[in-house]
Parts: C-alpha cells; structure tokens; sequence
C-alpha cells in the first residue's frame, strides 16, 4: 500500500484530505469526529471578530435528477466566540497530535488585527494559518474577504503582517471573484505565504422562485449574493489551479479546492499541481464518512499505477496545461461509430447535423439495417458526438495521421512575420 502521508509547505497530514473551512469543522466536536472517520486534516471555519448570520443561508441547484450540482450560501465566518473555538482547537491537536489542524482567519486589514490573532491562534498549538481572503459576501461588505482578496497589494500587505508574527506555515485562501487569479497569488508569495488555497466560492444567486418571485434562498423577502461551490465549480477549480500551479512566479505549494467530491477528482488535482485538497460540499452532503471510499478509491489507484507515494503524483500534468496559441493545429482526430455498440438512437446525429458539420450519414447496410457513418474528411473532431452518445463505446474519436507537421497558431504567425519581413516592394512590382 502507497504512502498517502502529505507535506504541504511543513504543515504534514496522515493523507491528503482536509476538510475545508466551513461548517463541517466548525466545533472540535465536529473535527474530532471527522479526523476519526479519516480525515487527514482540518482547516477551521474561520476565526475573527464575532459575526450574526441570516437564516436562511444555504441553497442548492439540482440538475436533471443530481441532487446539490451545485451549492450556494450566504453565510459568515464563525459564530462562535474566539476563546470557545480556542479552547476545542487545543482539546482536538492534543487528541489528534498527527493531524494537521489549520485556523482560517480573517480579520480587518490593520497590522495590529493580524498580529493580535495570529499569536493568539498559535498559542493552542494549530499547524499552520489559512488566511481567507475568499468570502463574497457580508465580510466584504466590511472590507474583508473577497474585498480584501481582490486587491493584490492589501493581499500582500495582510500577508505581510500575518507573516511578521507567525511560527507556523502561513497558507493565503484565495478568492476566484477575480480576472486573474494568478496576479493575487503572486501577491501573496511576495508578501512571503508559504502556500496557497483555492477555490473560495464563486459570487452567485442561487435562483429566483418562479411562484413567489422570491430570490432563492431569501431572507424575509429579501437576497444577495451568495458563494457558490459543489461539483458545478470543480472545472473553474482546476483552471484556476493550473494557471497558479504552472506561473514560475506563484512556486509555493498549493492546497486544492472547489467540487472535489470522488478519489477520482483528487487525482486529478493533485496531477494539476495541488500537494493536498480540501472538501466542504460534499462532505455536507454526504457526511464525513465519504472520505473512506476517498481513501481505498486512492490506494488501488497509486497501487494500480505502481507509485509508492502519492507525493508523486503532485503537479505530473501541469507540463501538459498549455496556451491555446501554442496547441498543435495540424493534430487531427475524427468520431468513427461502433455499430455493435450503437443503439440507433440517433442523437449524434441530430447533433452533428443541427449545431456542427453535417457529416453523419444515415445509410442502411447490406443486411436491410439502418446504420449512422461519419464521412471522416468533412469531420472536423468537435467531440460534440461523443459528449451526447448515451452509450460508452458506440463513439471513438480517433487519431488521423494526416502526414502534416505540427503547426501551433503562434508557430503560424511567426512563419507569415518571418514572410512578411523579406516581402519587399521592388518584388511587388517586379
Ligand atoms: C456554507 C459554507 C460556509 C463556508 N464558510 C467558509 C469560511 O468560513 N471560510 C472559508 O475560508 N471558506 C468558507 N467556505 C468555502 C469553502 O471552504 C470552500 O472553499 C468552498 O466551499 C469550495 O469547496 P467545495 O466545492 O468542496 O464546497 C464556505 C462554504 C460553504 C458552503
Ligand atoms: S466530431 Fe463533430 S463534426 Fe465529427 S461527426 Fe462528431 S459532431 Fe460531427
Ligand atoms: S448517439 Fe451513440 S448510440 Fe445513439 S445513434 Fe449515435 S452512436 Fe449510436
């Protein structure tokens, strides 16, 4: 059995799961019960001044039968007073000395606030610091969250004064409510994080009741924006992941989160660069427990693959995340049917036919049978085919070898510079 023991920034874990800062570890109670259903590691709900919360405060979009696609809140940082969170942080470290225990803080933009909390987090024994800069609502309105996280130089500058104080690792949590996730994360490093985090949730409004005229959720009548998160946001996840994991500039490890809800998606972020990852929805959803299927779901993957330590997964598919202008045009693959497998529903070809390229044919073969054909030369490998075929293996898109030598659009655009700088006007007329 693989090593699934993790090292993120010094801050070390049994495994590679933590739970997110959030609800579910919003007590020792809660933590303690989480570490023993298996989880590696926990990162406080977040620690500042107190807060009032709304009630209601959660929301979920169901799709076609998936219950919580995506998950959607309105809440704050902890509720509970400092000292009592203080209290349970020391109780669970000295119960579970193996376990890496991070506080999420977020407090006022002041040098004071930073240092007054970081020492006081690091006096009951926590691993390491999560600085949330990523809450959307309600602590932004006050300047801090997602207000705090989407101006790089307060990001560094809070960083900056955490980092005066701290003994332990300093993880910065950033907010996806931004262009460029990359500049703030660059911020951080400078003002000296010793890891990064994301996602934080995604501003949104969870839907409006088409009988009530009611936002959803709403609070007496009343809505706002919430954060969104759940498997809907893991796409948005590992983009933002895998620009931070491949800019030479960020080059701190980085904690993974957002949708992560199977063994399956924790390989995948690990391979984009993530050390360790972090759940919250879908340990909301389907209790704490899900972290065991997690944990068996890993070790046959790394002992199928012959690796020894999942540390050697960490970043393997970052090389492979690319620039569009430098993919390779002349690359070639078309859809080819398998008729054994197909069950003539026909909805490749309705696809193909009314949004791509009109290059499935319906013919009927020699038996009297009606049968679907690509015409592989006017195909273009769209994919769209593949993605709506219900049946597994009735579509293979296939490689071509089409003879031509990789051209990427920056390869091209060079070539016609380099052409346009030796065209001269004597050869015009000439
Ligand atoms: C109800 C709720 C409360 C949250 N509270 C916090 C918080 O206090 N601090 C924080 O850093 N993130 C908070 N988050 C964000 C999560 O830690 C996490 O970044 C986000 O939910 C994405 O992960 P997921 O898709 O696994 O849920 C909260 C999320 C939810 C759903
Ligand atoms: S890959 Fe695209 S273009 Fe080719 S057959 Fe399928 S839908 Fe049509
Ligand atoms: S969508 Fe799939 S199963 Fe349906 S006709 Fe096309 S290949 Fe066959």
């Amino acid at each position: 059995m693989a090593d699934l023991s993790i090292d993120l920034a010094g801050i070390r874990s049994p495994n590679p799961f933590w739970l997110a800062s959030a609800p579910p570890t919003n007590t020792g109670y809660q933590v303690q019960r989480a570490f023993e259903a298996g989880w590696g590691g926990a990162v406080w709900k977040t620690l500042g001044d107190p807060i009032i919360n709304t009630s209601a405060r959660f929301a979920a979009v169901n799709f076609n039968g998936q219950r919580v696609a995506g998950f959607n809140n309105i809440e704050l940082i902890s509720d509970r007073p400092l000292d009592v969170n203080l209290k349970e942080i020391y109780e669970t470290k000295k119960r579970f000395p193996n376990h890496a225990v991070i506080a999420s803080l977020m407090v006022e933009p002041t040098q004071y606030k930073w240092h007054e909390i970081v020492k006081r987090v690091e006096d009951v024994g926590v691993d390491g610091l999560e600085l949330n800069f990523g809450c959307p609502h309600g602590m932004a309105e006050r300047g801090m969250g997602a207000a705090s996280g989407q101006q790089p130089d307060l990001v560094q500058a809070q960083t900056t004064w955490a980092k005066e104080v701290a003994t332990t690792p300093v993880i910065v949590k950033l907010t996806p409510n931004i262009t460029d996730i990359t500049v703030v994360a660059r911020h951080a490093v400078k003002g000296g994080a010793d890891a990064i985090s994301l996602i934080n949730t995604i501003n949104s409004l969870a839907g409006v009741d088409i009988h009530s005229w009611n936002t959803i959720p709403h609070v007496g009548g009343k809505g706002a924006h919430g954060g969104y998160c759940g498997p809907a946001v893991k796409p948005i996840a590992l983009n933002m992941l895998a620009e931070c994991a491949r800019d030479i500039n960020v080059g701190v490890p980085i904690s993974g989160i957002g949708g992560i809800s199977t063994w399956q998606d924790v390989v995948e972020f690990m391979l984009m660069g993530a050390t360790g990852i972090q759940v919250c929805t879908a340990a909301m959803h389907h209790g704490f427990r899900i972290v065991e299927e997690m944990i068996d779901g890993l070790n046959n993957y790394l002992d199928d693959k012959g690796l020894t330590s999942v540390h050697e997964l960490i970043g393997q598919s970052v090389s492979r995340y690319s620039n569009w202008g430098d993919l390779d045009l002349n690359y070639q693959v078309v859809a080819r049917i398998n008729e054994d497998n197909c069950i003539n529903c026909n909805k490749c070809h309705i696809a193909c036919e009314d949004t791509s390229h009109q290059c499935i044919d319906m013919l009927t073969n020699a038996e009297g049978k009606s049968i679907l054909q690509v015409r592989e030369e006017d195909c273009v490998g769209c994919n769209l085919c593949s993605i709506v075929c219900p049946v597994d293996g009735a579509i293979d898109m296939i490689e071509i070898e089409n003879g031509m030598a990789p051209m990427s659009w920056n390869d091209r655009q060079k070539m016609i510079g380099s052409l346009n700088n030796s065209y001269t006007g004597a050869e015009v007329i000439g």
